[in-house]
């Protein structure tokens, strides 16, 4: 038996901030963002509600989900950039009000690429029989690093949480291959200083490699082609690069996710917040094989095939 997803969970914090909102308090525009970015809207969290309050809200939703009790998990990961403080761990802080008392726990930092460093991460213990359910979870409140009179970061991040339980499933189902790469000389086109700093253009280039590369490798690991993919969930960064990831693979529309249109850049949470919704939406089915793509801050990046199904 194979590692793969057997919950699911999201939460996105109710307070919407539209385009038009951030035309108020700089200088851009709705007609830019949407056309530059795709995006319309994105949530922002209030100041009582931290990293780890979203990561709290998925991850109980994920193992309501999975049908499995917190005293169940073995494992906690969480990928998140912006945890409440450097320690205790988000996983931690998690583990405790969960009750997941017999759950070891750790942060993980691979910023927008975290989730797939996480689910990775976690898969490995589970092939090895050594750990049996774990928890992994994408977290980030971005707008607490967010330098909100810097027009050029601003308009792209927004807050949330997305969660997935991960464990043992049947024979041909669960991850068949990965690639996780890293590479640290691109470190200075994104990082965290006081704010968020970024190079657009270099991140954009490189995304666009990354992802159409990154996603074609692990079909070709995995011994399938273009043809084999059923949905394809980018980490959503900007819609240019998402359509990019999709041309690469030759997808129509509907076999890709475009969450970023409502919740901007969420980081580590982009992926599992748009898995959930894709499979709220029914759009991903048991046994379809889905590719889930994403890069990051570090530079990192990393991909994912999985035949979907328990
Ligand atoms: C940031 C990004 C949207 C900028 O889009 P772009 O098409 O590359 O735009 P450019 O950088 O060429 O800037 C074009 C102009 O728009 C301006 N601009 C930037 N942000 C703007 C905004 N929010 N509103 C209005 N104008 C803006 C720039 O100042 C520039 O003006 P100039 O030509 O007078 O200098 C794009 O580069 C991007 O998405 N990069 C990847 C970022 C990313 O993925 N980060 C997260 C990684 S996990």
């Amino acid at each position: 038996m194979g590692a793969g997803i057997i919950g699911i969970g999201r939460y996105v914090p109710e307070k919407v901030l539209p385009n038009f909102d951030l035309e108020k308090m700089m200088d851009t525009s709705d007609e830019w963002i949407r056309t530059r970015t795709g995006i319309e809207e994105r949530r922002i969290a209030p100041d009582d509600i931290d990293t780890s309050d979203m990561a709290y809200f998925a991850a109980e939703r994920a193992l309501h989900d999975a049908g499995i009790e917190a005293k169940d998990i073995d494992l906690i990961l969480v990928a998140t950039v912006t945890p409440d403080r450097s320690f205790p761990s988000v996983a931690c802080m998690l583990q405790e009000r969960l009750g997941a008392v017999n759950a070891a726990a750790m942060d993980l930092s691979a910023a927008c690429a975290g989730f797939m460093y996480g689910m990775v991460t976690a898969a490995q213990f589970i092939d090895t029989g050594v750990y049996k359910y774990i928890l992994v979870v994408g977290a980030d409140k971005l707008s607490k690093i967010t330098d909100w009179t810097d027009r050029n970061t601003a308009v792209l991040f927004g807050d949330g949480a997305g969660a997935v339980v991960m464990g043992p499933v049947s024979p041909g189902r669960g991850i068949l291959s990965f690639e996780l790469g890293a590479d640290g000389t691109g470190g200075k086109h994104l990082y965290k200083d006081e704010y968020i700093v970024m190079n657009g253009r270099e991140v954009f280039k490189f995304a666009v490699r990354q992802m159409g590369e990154s996603s074609v490798r692990v079909l070709e690991k995995a011994g399938l082609t273009k043809d084999d993919v059923d949905f394809l969930i980018p980490h959503q960064a900007n819609i240019r690069i998402v359509e990019a990831a999709r041309q690469r693979l030759e997808l129509p529309e509907e076999k890709i996710s475009t969450t970023i249109r409502r919740y901007g850049n969420t980081s580590a949470a982009s992926i599992p917040i748009s898995l959930v919704e894709e499979l709220e939406a029914g759009k991903i089915h048991d046994d379809d094989l889905i590719i889930m793509v994403g890069f990051g801050g570090g530079l990192t990046w990393g991909a994912i095939a999985l035949r979907w199904g328990r």
